[in-house]
This record gives C-alpha cells, structure tokens and sequence, in this order.
C-alpha cells in the first residue's frame, strides 16, 4: 500500500487501537433533514471529540463544519436517489475524485446494492472509484445493504456483499450486524466497521450491538442515529467509545452513558 493511502487510513483507525469510532452524518442525501440531523452542527458540537472521523456530504460538510475543526472525515460521494423516488438502489458517484482530494477527504464512500436491479451498476461504480482511489492514494469505503436490502441481514448475504465489496478492491466495508456476524468478518480480508441502522429501542440495545460486533472481529463502528437520536448522545458515544477502544465491559459502558 503507498503512503498516501496508508497515511489516509491511519487518521481513521486508530494504530493504537486498530479501531475506529466514526459519526455517520451522511443520511440527508436520500432522507433529507431527519430527526435530530435538522442542523447537523448543533448535533453534533458536543461528539466530536469523542469521534475519530465524520462521515458525511460535501454539502454538509462546506456548509455546517468549520474548515479549522481537526476532524477527519469519509466523504460519501455515491448518490442521485431518495426515500421517495422509484428506487433507492439507483445510485451513481456524484462528486469526482478531485472533489474529494480537493476537500482534503481521508477517505471516499459509495454504497453498492447487491440483489438490486441497480446491483451492476454500483459495483462497476465501486471498481471506478477504486481505480481512482489508487490513482490517488484515497481508501474507498464501501456501504452494503442500504434500504429495503436491510430485510436480508442475514450472515449468509452479508458475507456476500462484504466480500464482493473487497473483491472490487474496497480497503474498508461498511455493513450491518446479524448473527454469526464473525462468519461476515471472516470472509471478509479488508477491516468490517457496522452502521446501527434505525434506532433500536433502548441505548443498551445500541451498545450490546456494538459490544457484539467489537467482540466479533469488528473494527468499529461507522453509526448514527443510535447516537444523536439518543437524548443523552453525549454519554452514547462515550459509551461506544469505550467499547471499541478500550474493549469496556457492557455494564462499564452503561455507567459512561449516563455520566
Ligand atoms: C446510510 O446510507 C448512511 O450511509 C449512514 O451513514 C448509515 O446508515 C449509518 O448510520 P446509522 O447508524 O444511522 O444507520
């Protein structure tokens, strides 16, 4: 791996640790201004020195963060749908590599549909993005199972999207926990980080999700609404925090949330 990607890579997993805490505040591309992300700034003041890396938007990023903030961030640069078009898997890469390089990005996200009808175009999407990718030093995160594919969070077909994903050439995936989700790690040769999907019914459902996946071969976590929908979101990522870096017990991480 040259430099440049390596370097890229280390501001997001932390070599200490070889784990990552990322804030994903990148849903308004198809879901607009959801709940608690109707200012992303105000959000997310309070969680970023907890936080290892944004992931987000040009747009929220140029408009909402302070270019002086030390914050790495995944620029998502898949997209072109929404919750109300025809079909959400009809993505495409809309900002170019430039862009990205341009905007300082420490790395670059693109969703793939797998078991889509748009399946073949974002997994040719991610091949494109990683030629560029390597052309430039930048990691390609790639975000499987997005949507209505979430149905299917079964080990069996989340094995196959992570590995058709590294396949392609992605230094990182992006996925959803499930049972046997060691079996998901396992096939995949590139590091797993999982999203936490719609919020779960309580905060300690969020942090055993977490807990599981660390202990299961999970390099960290890329969540969101799990933490800033939560009213004590502060005490969330602390919690999280803790889990992913410092291996924290679940009863320990209980403790940091209402610290
Ligand atoms: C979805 O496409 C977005 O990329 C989100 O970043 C992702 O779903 C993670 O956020 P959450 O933990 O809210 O699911």
């Amino acid at each position: 791996m040259d430099w440049g990607m390596k370097n890229r890579l280390s501001r997001l997993i932390c070599p200490k640790t070889g784990k990552a805490v990322w804030l994903a505040i990148d849903h308004g591309y198809f879901l607009g201004p959801i709940s608690k992300l109707e200012e992303p700034a105000k959000t997310i003041r309070n969680l970023i020195p907890h936080t290892d890396a944004l992931m987000l938007t040009r747009g929220v990023l140029r408009n909402c963060i302070d270019a002086a903030l030390d914050i790495p961030f995944i620029l998502r640069v898949s997209g072109g749908n929404s919750i109300v078009g025809p079909a959400l898997s009809n993505e495409g890469i809309q900002t170019c590599m430039e862009e990205a390089i341009r905007l300082n990005a420490s790395a670059v996200a693109i969703s793939i549909y797998i078991g889509t009808e748009h399946e073949h175009q974002t997994l040719m999407a991610l091949g494109k993005l990683v030629d560029e990718g390597q052309r430039y030093g930048m990691p390609v995160l790639a975000v499987t199972a997005v949507g209505k594919e979430l149905e299917k969070r079964d080990a069996r077909f989340l094995s196959l999207c992570c590995r058709i994903a590294a396949e392609l050439g992605a230094q990182a995936v992006k996925t959803y926990y499930c049972e046997d989700f060691e079996k998901v790690v396992t096939g995949c040769p590139v590091p797993v980080v999982i999203a936490g999907g719609p919020k779960l019914n309580t905060e300690y459902d969020a942090l055993v999700l977490a807990h599981n996946a660390i202990k299961e071969g999970a390099v960290g976590v890329d969540m969101g609404r799990n933490i800033w929908q939560s009213p004590r979101a502060l005490g969330m990522i602390k919690a999280i925090r803790a889990i992913v870096h410092e291996n924290a017990t679940l009863k320990d991480a209980k403790k940091l949330l209402s610290s």
